[in-house]
């Protein structure tokens, strides 16, 4: 087996390879004077190839189905696609009518080359129903509770309620107590989260969340824990997208963080052990069928 990572995904790939004890091959990426890609992998003998690739932004989905093709053509029998960030699996559901169900088309194209999928704090569970190869979903939940265990947090709020089981994990991972917001998104820049009475004063609080988009939630939620006297507030998601005014709604937080899904400066949590572990467990499972 060898780890193979895209452009959107050197680091992680290459932690995930380290901690695996295998080897990590970065392929030649470049361009055509159209734009268009080109992918070169170094000479490739084994079975088995895993391939890690963050699909976002759009140019990272193509470099995916192109190292999958180039590693076929090589002679490779076994995928496994390892996606740390799935793009555009938020829209997952028809919202309007004449809309794609983008996340499956991704989960269908993706599927066309590859042997297994794992992916990580995947949007919805309902993602990994549109795969026929098998599948795992795994969590960041671990790499992100050692991170706050060394900040001493006293408690985990989840913004949404949506996120409460995540926020319960990681409460009871570090030793904290746990609550959530109700938040209320007004579009895709914009929430509010309505005032919630919590036992914040002189507490160390984090905010977990699967994802930093915009970072107006973390803004939001932020304020309120201020307003309530909370003494250290940490941020931290999975998956860290910061566009937007992401940065400047970031200084309302002492400290923040995501994890390397999506690489940048920010992300200083590897999940590199989560997904070696679903590889050793997803090779077992391929190589007996
Ligand atoms: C939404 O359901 C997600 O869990 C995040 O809370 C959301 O994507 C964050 O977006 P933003 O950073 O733009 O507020």
């Amino acid at each position: 087996m060898k780890v193979v990572a895209g452009s959107a995904s050197p680091a992680l790939g290459r932690r995930i390879a380290e901690v695996l004890g295998v080897d990590f091959l970065k392929p030649e990426i470049s361009y055509f004077p159209d734009g268009e890609l080109r992918v070169q992998i170094p000479e490739f003998q084994d079975e088995l190839a895993v391939v890690v690739q963050t699909t976002y932004p759009n140019d990272k989905i193509i470099e995916m189905f192109l190292l999958q093709d180039a590693l076929r053509e090589m002679g490779v029998k076994k995928i496994i696609s390892v996606v740390p960030y799935f793009g555009y699996s938020r829209q997952d559901k028809i919202f309007n009518a004449g809309e794609a169900i983008s996340a499956r088309a991704m989960a269908k194209h993706i599927e066309l080359e590859s042997d297994a999928f794992i992916g990580i704090d995947l949007h919805a569970d309902s993602i990994l129903s549109w795969f026929s190869v098998p599948t795992l979903h795994k969590h960041a939940t671990g790499p992100i509770s050692d991170w706050l265990r060394d900040r001493k947090v006293d408690m985990v709020i989840s913004p949404d309620k949506g996120g409460f089981k995540r926020a319960k994990y990681v409460a009871e991972a570090t030793g904290a107590e746990f609550d959530y917001l109700e938040k209320t998104r007004l579009s895709g820049t914009e929430v509010i989260i309505k005032p919630k009475s919590l036992d914040a004063d002189g507490r160390r609080i984090a905010i977990v969340d699967d994802i930093i988009s915009t970072g107006g939630t973390i803004a939001r939620a932020a304020e309120q824990l201020r307003t309530q006297g909370a003494e250290k507030i940490y941020a931290v998601c999975t998956h860290g997208l910061f566009i937007g005014k992401a940065m400047e709604n970031m200084k309302k937080v002492d400290e923040f963080a995501s994890t390397d899904t999506i690489e940048s400066e920010n992300s200083r949590i590897t999940v590199a052990g989560v997904f070696a572990e679903a590889i050793k467990e997803m090779e077992t499972k391929i190589l007996k069928s």
